[in-house]
């Protein structure tokens, strides 16, 4: 499962520190599991685990055998918590390399006009499915997206057969897709009223895309099940140490945590928690900024910054312990490349190595350092470490003193580019 060592963070603190961040991480936690605190009608993701909807999980396993059986691709329409989630499970799961069968493509996260024409060539005759994604149905950038290819799946497929290949993860009571998802028939999922898009890895939101590229969505549910049980059953658990320890820092002026791995399928898991913990705790003139690293590709680029600019980063390095393949250097007679002294010696040593080698070097650096290990990729410790981040960024944010669960300041370039556009009802 996972395994956090604090070790390099805690030498960076001082007594008094940790235990006054450790006293407000309490106040806070209490306030999350009591759902007194701002925000606490956007909590339903916590006790999610054991209380989701089993019906809607059988309807969810259903379609995705639905989309293998009828689509060469599946796009996945969504945006921010819409599409962060699903993404990052199914990348860090999929082998490099190995083409599974169903294609999936992330559409409507964003407004590249280039990224849109050229996808609706490259699905041309291509057999497709959309799963679109939005809680309030109402998001520009996938309402364009799902625009463009519900008028190429209208020409392509008619009546039932075009219900097979579209489906719709919407609020559970309200907004604009949830209309045209009754108008239509369509089949629906839903995003429940209490959970925000950051938080919903665990409904139909991550569920459907993940079970639809074979993935084991109730290992993935028992992972999130096995934390829950253990954060509920001890006070002093992982989820907190790792609120009150980035809390701790942040006083002290670490300012910037980097989130590192030494394994590239994990980009997106950081694509993720940044969403997570940006959306969650900056707000107010507040909050850590949370930025990452793919390491040792980042050595090369970052890594310079890392060790030696401004000292305001802290570091939480994910270590894989066993990798998913392994396989030897192999010894060269001529040894022109000097690479003799690790002939015989494993890939994953090598790399093991050099993350040692940098986390060393780093502490000397002055960089504080938090390094979670996990056992294997795989659903169930991929469950358990979401669902980790989730209840240490509550905690997180209310030690803060900020509401984790709302997102105001999206509004802003919402509204400037609406004024901009013309859209009825909104004037400078
Ligand atoms: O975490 C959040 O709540 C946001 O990032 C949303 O997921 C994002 O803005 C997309 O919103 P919606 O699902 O309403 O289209």
């Amino acid at each position: 499962m996972l395994n956090i060592n604090f070790e390099g963070a805690y030498k960076f603190l001082t007594k008094e520190e940790i235990s006054k961040a450790k006293e407000d991480a309490k106040k806070a936690y209490k306030v999350l599991k009591d759902k007194s605190g701002p925000g606490n009608d956007f909590i339903g993701w916590f006790d999610y685990p054991i209380s989701y909807d089993k019906e809607e999980l059988e309807r969810i396993k259903a379609a995705a055998q639905t989309i293998q059986r009828t689509s060469e691709v599946l796009v996945v329409i969504g945006i921010g918590g819409s599409y962060l989630g699903a993404r990052a499970v199914i990348e860090a799961l999929t082998p490099y390399f190995e083409n599974s069968g169903l294609e999936i493509i992330f559409a409507g996260n964003s407004i590249s006009s280039t990224y849109l024409t050229k996808l609706r060539y490259y699905l041309g005759d291509k057999d497709f499915s959309v799963n679109v994604i939005s809680k309030s149905g109402t998001t520009t950038e996938p309402a364009i997206a799902f625009r463009f290819l519900y008028s190429l799946l209208k020409k392509k497929y008619f009546k039932d057969e075009l219900r097979e290949h579209i489906f719709f993860t919407t609020d559970s009571t309200k907004g604009a897709l949830r209309q045209i998802g009754i108008e239509n028939d369509f089949e629906m999922f839903t995003i429940p009223s209490d959970m925000g898009g950051r938080y919903s890895v665990f409904s139909a939101v991550g569920l459907l895309p993940i079970a639809a590229m074979g993935f084991d969505i109730d290992s993935l549910l028992k992972g999130a099940k096995t934390a829950y049980n253990n954060f509920k059953n001890k006070e002093d658990n992982e989820a907190f140490e790792y609120a009150l320890v980035r809390n701790a820092l942040l006083r002290k002026g670490y300012d910037i945590e980097i989130l590192e791995s030494f394994e590239p399928c994990l980009s997106y898991i950081s694509e993720w928690w940044k969403q997570l913990f940006g959306e969650s705790e900056g707000k107010e003139g507040k909050g850590i900024y949370p930025s990452s690293v793919i390491f040792t590709t980042d050595l090369h680029s970052l890594g310079q910054y890392i060790q030696d600019g401004r000292r305001n980063l802290f570091e939480t390095c994910i270590n894989i312990v066993n990798p998913v393949s392994d396989i030897d250097i192999p010894f060269d007679k001529d040894n022109l490349d000097s690479l003799n002294y690790i002939a015989g010696k494993s890939i994953d040593y090598v790399n093991k190595a050099a993350m040692n080698a940098t986390m060393e070097a780093h502490i000397e650096g002055g960089v504080p350092q938090i390094r979670i290990n996990i056992d294997e990729l795989d659903e169930i410790n991929i469950g358990y470490l979401l669902y980790f981040f989730m209840v240490s960024c509550g905690i997180s944010g209310y030690t803060l003193g900020v509401n984790p669960f709302n997102q105001e300041g999206v509004e802003a370039y919402k509204k400037n580019m609406f004024i901009a556009l013309g859209k009825p009802g909104y004037t400078k």
